[in-house]
């Protein structure tokens, strides 16, 4: 099977990658840890098994292809168990493992939640490691420990550089010990690419669908499959204690119906959350709202300001243009911000930050 060089090479020759000298430089580093992990280990009573290779922590700004290349890379492992996993998804789910484990009555829960992923897999691929929480921060040092004592190998993608990671934190000198864990296991890469090529192939596209037709329809269907190349999961949140399920997601993008996401009893927190874990919302079907659904509207209002407030690029479908949205019932005032905030999120260049 070929290398990632020759397939990059194939793409940009089938004209469906652009030649790009930043991308270019970090092939070698993913081609050094699948070559390693492809090599078949020899059994022996007496032989150690070989160290695992250091992994890559690739860093830089939104839209430059970091996740587009760890996604080419997983392609390439062969039969390598190889786990990609949004990071926000992956620290919910061993949340949820340690609290079961804790349940059963383990004191140390880390222990047993690590060696259940250091037996399903040998390359642990995270998109979008950011650490935000502070019940994340003060475990991943001793769960990113155990994985590596395990001979698992990790890659991940971020936006930050890792002194950068969980900065201004609370405690954050106990999290530190996780920040030089990740330089000595991993080989740290800024994917410097001037490119921004989510923005570019947005760029000049409408972001606000209206009336809510077929035209329109295969608008946002078109613009999401380009997005994702057709590939989404649904992702779910773990709020408060509860599970919130959005229906499509895919490398930091989302997709939703309005009904999904303002027709159900959700919050703030949930909204946060959402906002929170993706660059990217497709909202489908926002109707029109009276008297009658005052709720959907109070509820629209506070999604909004969440995906604001956060920078989260919106591309809507609506029944009306923003200011025609909302005309009569409780909290029309209030909806005046939420039409103008619509407005503003439409213009060219909006939720396109630069790495902080
Ligand atoms: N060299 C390239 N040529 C063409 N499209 C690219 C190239 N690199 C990335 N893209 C596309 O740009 C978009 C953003 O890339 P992505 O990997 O999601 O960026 P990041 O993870 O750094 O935010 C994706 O649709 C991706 O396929
Ligand atoms: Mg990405």
């Amino acid at each position: 099977m070929a290398t990632l060089r020759e397939t990059f090479d194939r793409l940009i020759d089938e004209g469906k990658l652009q030649h790009d000298p930043a991308q270019e430089a970090v092939l070698p580093e993913f081609d050094r840890i699948r070559e390693a992990l492809l090599t078949p280990v020899k059994k022996g009573l007496f032989r150690k098994p070989p160290e695992p290779p250091k992994g890559l922590y690739l860093w830089g700004g939104v839209g430059r292809g970091k996740s587009m290349l760890m996604d080419l890379f997983v392609e390439h492992m062969q039969d390598v168990p190889t786990r990609r996993v949004h990071f926000h998804a992956f620290m919910q789910e061993i949340h949820t493992a340690m609290h079961e484990a804790r349940k059963r009555g383990v004191d140390d829960a880390i222990a047993p939640v690590a060696a259940d992923v250091v037996d399903k897999v040998r390359l642990l691929a995270f998109d979008e490691m950011q650490i935000t929480d502070i019940t994340d921060a003060m475990i991943v040092g001793r769960l990113f420990e155990a994985l590596f004592a395990g001979g698992v190998t990790i890659v991940t993608t971020s936006n930050r550089l890792p002194d950068a990671l969980y900065k201004d934190g609370l405690n954050r000198d106990l999290f530190l010990p996780f920040i030089e864990l990740i330089k000595a296991r991993m080989v740290v890469h800024e994917l410097t690419s001037p490119t921004d090529y989510r923005q570019d192939r947005l760029a000049g596209s409408p972001s606000y669908f209206t009336p809510i037709n077929s035209d329109t329809r295969a608008e946002m269907n078109a613009i999401w499959s380009d997005l994702t190349g057709g590939k989404a999961e649904p992702l779910t949140l773990q709020v408060k204690g509860r599970e919130v399920v959005i229906p499509r997601f895919h490398n930091a993008m989302a997709r939703a119906r309005f009904h999904d996401l303002c027709g159900q009893p959700l919050g703030a927190a949930d909204y946060l959350a959402l906002a929170d874990a993706v660059r990217l919302l497709m909202l489908d079907d926002i109707p029109q709202m009276g008297r009658s659904n005052f709720n959907e509207a109070k509820r629209f209002v506070t999604l909004i300001d969440a995906l604001y407030e956060a920078r989260v690029r919106l591309i809507c479908s609506a029944a009306a243009k923003p200011e025609m949205l909302y005309l009569e019932g409780e909290g029309t005032f209030e909806f005046e911000r939420t039409a103008s905030r619509l407005q503003e999120m439409q213009a060219e260049g909006w939720g396109d930050l630069p790495a902080s």
